[in-house]
Formats: C-alpha cells, sequence, structure tokens
C-alpha cells in the first residue's frame, strides 16, 4: 500500500475558523482566520473555500460562530434566522450547503424546546459542525474504498474541476476515488481538465496530485474529446452539487459535455458523492437553481484581460447531466450502478438515508 499525505483545508482552534485560501493556491499556501459568521459567508461567496462538501461544513462551523457572536453580543436568540439566511444565499446550486444549514437549525431548535443553558447551545452547535466534518471525513475514504475497485489496474482517469480534499473535510470524491486506487497500488494516471474559468483543476487538483506524487497531465477543456478518440481515456469520474431524485447531477460546467463524449466513446462515466449531495425534494435537473458569476470571471484568465470590453460574456458556473448518461453513482454506502428515480429511492431507503 502506498503511503498517502492527509490534506485538510480547514481546521477549528478556539471557536474560529481557519481556512486555507484556496484563490492563493498553487503559489502560496495561506490560513486565513474567520472569527465571525459575516466573514464565514464572505469566504463562502469569494470562493476562498469551495466544493460542495466544504460548504456544506464551513457554513455548519460559520452557524455555530454566528449564535456565538449573538449570545456575546446579548442580542436577542432572535437574530439567530439572521445567521441562518446570510449563509443559506452564498451560492444557490450545491444542496450540501443547506443541507448542512438545517442539520444546524434543527439542533438551534431542539435546544430552544429543552431549556438548557446558553453555553450548552454553542457546545452542542460546534460538536454538530464538528460532526458534520468528521462524518464527511468518513464517507469520503468510504467512497475512495467502493469506487476504487471499479477502476482496472492500469487506468487513465479523466477528472473536471477540484474534488479531493480541498474541496471536502478531506481525502475528497471523485479525487478520493482516484487517491484510494492510487494508494492500493493501481497504475493510475489522471487526466485534469484546467476547468476555466476558475481554473479549479489547474490550480487545486493539479496541487493536491503534486503534493501526493500522483502521476498526471494538466489538459485544456476542450482536450478531452480528442484524447477520448486516441484510446487514451479509460474512465471519466466528477464530483456533485446536486443530485436530484431521478438521478440528474448539477456539477461544474462542461460536466455534461464529458458525459457525451464519454457515451459516445463507450467510456464509463462516474459520479462520486455522499448522501449528503442527494436532493430527494428536486425531481430533475431542470429545477436545480444553476449559479451564475460575474462575467468578468470569463473575460480575465490569470489576472489579465483577454476579451475586448464591450463583449459580454455568460458565465454559468455548473451544468446538469441527465440520469442516463451516467454509468454510477458512488457514495459512502455503496454503488447505483443503475441510475434512476426507481433505483436511487430504494437504493436510500434501504440504508437508511
Ligand atoms: O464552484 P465550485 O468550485 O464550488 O464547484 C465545485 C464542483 O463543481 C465540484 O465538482 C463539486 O462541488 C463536488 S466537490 C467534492
Amino acid at each position: 500500500m502506498r503511503k498517502i499525505k492527509d490534506i485538510r483545508p480547514i481546521q477549528l482552534k478556539d471557536h474560529k475558523l481557519y481556512v486555507l485560501n484556496q484563490l492563493k493556491l498553487p503559489r502560496k499556501k495561506e490560513w486565513l482566520e474567520l472569527s465571525t459568521y459575516q466573514e464565514v459567508a464572505e469566504a463562502i461567496e469569494k470562493m476562498i473555500i469551495r466544493g460542495a462538501p466544504l460548504i456544506g461544513i464551513v457554513a455548519a462551523y460559520g452557524f455555530a460562530i454566528g449564535v456565538k457572536q449573538i449570545i456575546d453580543q446579548n442580542k436577542p436568540l432572535e437574530k439567530v434566522k439572521d445567521v441562518f439566511e446570510r449563509l443559506k444565499n452564498t451560492r444557490p446550486t450545491a444542496v450540501n450547503l443547506f443541507w448542512a444549514l438545517e442539520r444546524m437549525w434543527k439542533k438551534f431548535e431542539k435546544w430552544t424546546g429543552e431549556g438548557k443553558k446558553e453555553e450548552d447551545l454553542i457546545k452542542d452547535l460546534f460538536k454538530e459542525a464538528e460532526r458534520i466534518d468528521l462524518e464527511d471525513y468518513h464517507a469520503n475514504k468510504a467512497i475512495g474504498g467502493y469506487g476504487q475497485v471499479l477502476l482496472p489496474e492500469k487506468c487513465n482517469v479523466l477528472t473536471h474541476c477540484n474534488t479531493g480534499a480541498l474541496a471536502t473535510s478531506g481525502w475528497g470524491t471523485a479525487l478520493g476515488v482516484i487517491r484510494s486506487a492510487y494508494e492500493n497500488g493501481k497504475d493510475i494516471t489522471v487526466y485534469v481538465d484546467e476547468t476555466r474559468p476558475y481554473l479549479q483543476g489547474s490550480r487545486l487538483t493539479a496541487w493536491e496530485l503534486v503534493e501526493e506524487g500522483i502521476p498526471h497531465y494538466l489538459i485544456t477543456d476542450n482536450s478531452a474529446g480528442f484524447l477520448m478518440s486516441k484510446g487514451l481515456i479509460d474512465a471519466v469520474i466528477v464530483g456533485a452539487d446536486r443530485i436530484t431524485a431521478s438521478g440528474d447531477v448539477a456539477n461544474k460546467i462542461g460536466t455534461y459535455t464529458l458525459a457525451v463524449l464519454a457515451e459516445s466513446h463507450g467510456i464509463p462515466f462516474y459520479v462520486a458523492a455522499p448522501t449528503s449531495t442527494f436532493d430527494l425534494d428536486t425531481e430533475s435537473g431542470k429545477d436545480i437553481p444553476i449559479e451564475e458569476r460575474s462575467q468578468l470571471e470569463v473575460k480575465s484568465c490569470g489576472g489579465c484581460e483577454i476579451a475586448p470590453e464591450e463583449t459580454e460574456a455568460l458565465n454559468y458556473s455548473f451544468d446538469v447531466t441527465p440520469a442516463s448518461k451516467i454509468t454510477a453513482i458512488i457514495t459512502e454506502k455503496g454503488i447505483i450502478s443503475h441510475v434512476d428515480r426507481d433505483h436511487i429511492t430504494k437504493f436510500l431507503r434501504y440504508r437508511g438515508v
């Protein structure tokens, strides 16, 4: 078994959250201290931290920090709703954000009914956020364990965006599967989409792979079809920001293109995600709110303007891949190998999700 370095993107100390500033990677490892819920919300909005599971975890800590702020400042507890709303309105697509905040809200409501002391509330909320954090780490290791079995002993895998330790509590989902396969001695080469415009692939995934010593090539997003046509790609594996009841998957813009290409080249297309990414209240992909970000992100690259000022750009941050194009969804509870409403419902129900 190979030795794999443990990268962790956040740390809690004395009720403050320290986050690795992902905007500075790969050039600099800078830790930022977040001591108010407003700072936490801004860090999510500005993508100082990002990735669906990590957004949820950080928001959970942000909620606990916010409630502590309210209590420390002797403000009425009705203000907790403002904390909830502020954090909830940071990014719209990743369902893990809402899932984690709902979990925190339930803890808060339970406390109000129990008549315990305020210091107990603070303790309970930080504990719950830590639980969400730790559960995610273990979920990722389980996803890695199930998923790596799907990859051949010698394998070229294409991945998109960043789904690694930096997008989660640690280890990662899609990149976690690659890590687990590599850890188990498989001969893996990763093809990393640079992932324009935010370059999560080149800035973050490539950085993680360098840290781990996992062989990889960085490719432009538009290379995938050519590489597949040359027989260079054995599998595509991506993460998810939201999986609907019918199995449609919202993930970083460009994911759908890869799924279509993979299908037409007969290459398996895997999605790896914890069960917290399922949104059974949303029926199909067309109901998922898709984040649109500033057009300036498209009109510039690495701080340089790359388009005429007058040109309008579109910047959808996510797209939707229909269930029919997905070979399997890898979760911490096992693998869903028929991706449709019926199999998803049964899978989640029988596993108590
Ligand atoms: O905009 P981002 O960087 O938050 O988008 C990240 C992705 O799309 C990931 O693929 C997804 O969140 C899964 S991360 C385990």
